[in-house]
């Protein structure tokens, strides 16, 4: 903690905290959250001190500069040295139902102020003393940019976050943790197909392992194949880069429970034999992004040293066409012994996450969590900012709070009965599609939990659509991918361990 006229290095993600005035704070741009009402804009709590250094009238002239505080809004008005920042920026948080925002209000509010601060190079915040972790995320999630193409960057702003009282260092670590969780997933999504194939995904995963003191397993193609993990081969076949499966351990002294962690690793999918259309086809470079999601969220419960045992197991392919590809009407037999009919050779995740799901299986956890950008039907039906979650009703209905309480964004499906008979084959156990779009994300998942022994609690978390942004960024989110859902499985995962 710092008095205003203090100064203190930056943590390693620019952000420090500071006590104090914030009209006496030295920055070039001073943040204030404003609220929607029916009689126009008005001042988020929390900055009556910003207000009182411009005479009680510092809304008034923020309405005459057009702030009406409705989300992603930001307006900026020159300080002329009411305050010590040359600049007052003012961030729309929405409608504020009762006397605070909720969490995600100051989340997006951050988020959208951390991107319009481009060229900035100091600013200071008071929306940290409504909720400082949302700010955290927010701010550093907002302020995240892929440039490891870009031959410039700009310097990102350094940035002081007001608090009242003491004892915000615990809350500032954890939520640096979880942003920097969920920009190690959004740097493996964003990272290219030529650059991210199933071998460099494998090497990406295990240099994190090593640096974590994580346990690493890797098996190649020929490990695949001698353990009979057929269904991981037959997608990876048409591809000349083989298939990988990656299993990345943290395991505490005393871990209070097991935790297994499937994610979809389809380096890109082009659908196979089974073409995918041209439009649109390069979106499919982001098809690991459940993978990407699982291995951030293993190192950050080793960075939190939570009471777990947490284990990712990570099928690793890129879905081609070729001569060699798989096609439709082959037979698998799956790790684990089930026999799948390929009816759609783009149907691919399902087959490498059925073995995956086997595989983790083996380990008996006490929960197994999934996450796939499955289906298309998931966009059809719950759009691009709201994952499906399928699975044993407690467990899933966990999942989904979670992801509410984090801002992310879920909602429970069921496993309708009547969807099921439409993976049923004629000649082998299963088959990986109905034929058709009915239900096809329930199919998908019915498929899934023919992998899944009994009496293990699951979720199936099908992010297709949320995991990227390929609309314009909104509050915390620019575009590409998203990271979700690593916060709500980090939430989750501190819940087990008692430290929610
Ligand atoms: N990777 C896709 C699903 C997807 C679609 C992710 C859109 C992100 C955005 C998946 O492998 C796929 O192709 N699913 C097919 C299944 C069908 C052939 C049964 C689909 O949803 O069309
Ligand atoms: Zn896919
Ligand atoms: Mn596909």
């Amino acid at each position: 903690m710092q008095e205003v006229d203090g100064v203190e290095a930056p943590t390693r993600t620019g952000v420090e905290l500071l006590s104090g005035s914030a009209a006496a704070a030295p920055a070039d741009v001073l943040i204030v959250g404003v609220a929607q009402s029916p009689d126009g804009a008005v001042l988020a709590p929390k900055s009556e001190d910003v207000d009182k250094a411009f005479g009680g009238g510092l809304i008034e002239l923020l309405r005459s500069c057009g702030s009406t505080g409705k989300a992603d809004e930001v307006v900026r008005i020159p300080s002329s040295g009411v305050v010590q920042a040359r600049v007052v920026l003012a961030v729309g948080l929405g409608t504020v139902e009762g006397d605070a925002p909720t969490a995600e209000q100051v989340r997006r509010a951050s988020g959208a102020a951390a991107r319009a601060l481009s060229g900035v190079d100091h600013a200071v915040s008071t929306l940290s003393r409504l909720d400082l972790a949302a700010t955290v995320e927010g701010s550093l999630l907002g302020a995240y940019r892929f440039a490891d193409y870009k031959s410039s960057t700009p310097p990102l702003a350094r940035l002081g976050l007001l608090t009242e009282g003491a004892g915000h260092t615990e809350v500032l670590r954890r939520a640096e943790e979880v942003a920097e969780a969920v920009t190690l997933a959004r740097d493996l999504v964003n990272l290219p197909p030529n650059d991210l194939f199933p071998q460099s995904f494998a090497d990406r995963t295990v240099a994190l392992g090593k640096q974590y003191g994580l346990d690493v397993e890797t098996l190649d193609h020929e490990d695949l194949a001698a353990q009979g993990f057929n269904g991981i081969l037959a997608v990876g076949m048409g591809s000349t880069r083989r298939p990988w499966l990656v299993r990345l351990r943290y395991r505490a002294d005393r871990p209070k429970a097991r935790i297994a962690l499937v994610g979809k690793g389809v380096t890109f999918d082009t659908g196979g034999i089974s073409l995918k259309p041209a439009q649109n086809m390069d979106e499919m470079s982001a098809d690991m992004a459940g993978a990407a999601a699982i291995v951030a969220t293993v190192v950050l419960a080793a960075k939190l040293q939570l009471p777990l045992d947490v284990v990712a197991t990570v099928p690793m392919a890129e879905n081609m066409p070729s001569g060699s590809a798989y096609r439709p009407g082959d037979v698998i037999r799956m790790y684990g012994g089930k026999t799948v009919e390929v009816i759609n050779t783009d149907a691919e995740g399902r087959l490498i996450l059925g073995e995956a799901i086997v595989r983790a299986a083996e380990d008996e956890p006490d929960h197994l969590i999934e996450v796939s950008t499955l289906t298309g039907a998931q966009q059809v039906a719950l759009g691009n900012r709201t994952y499906a979650v399928l699975g044993t009703p407690e467990l899933r209905d966990r999942v989904v709070g979670h992801a509410q309480a984090t801002g992310e964004g879920a909602w429970p499906m069921p496993l309708a009965e009547d969807v099921r008979a439409g993976i049923d084959s004629q000649i082998a156990d299963l088959k990986n599609s109905p034929g058709h779009k009915i239900g096809g994300m329930l199919a998908a998942a019915h498929f899934l939990a023919a992998f899944v022994p009994d009496g293990l609690p699951w979720a199936h978390l099908d992010m297709a659509g949320p995991g990227q942004n390929t609309g314009s960024a909104w509050g915390y989110t620019g575009p590409g991918a998203t990271g979700v859902p690593v916060r709500t499985l980090a939430a989750l995962l501190l819940e087990v361990a008692g430290r929610g």
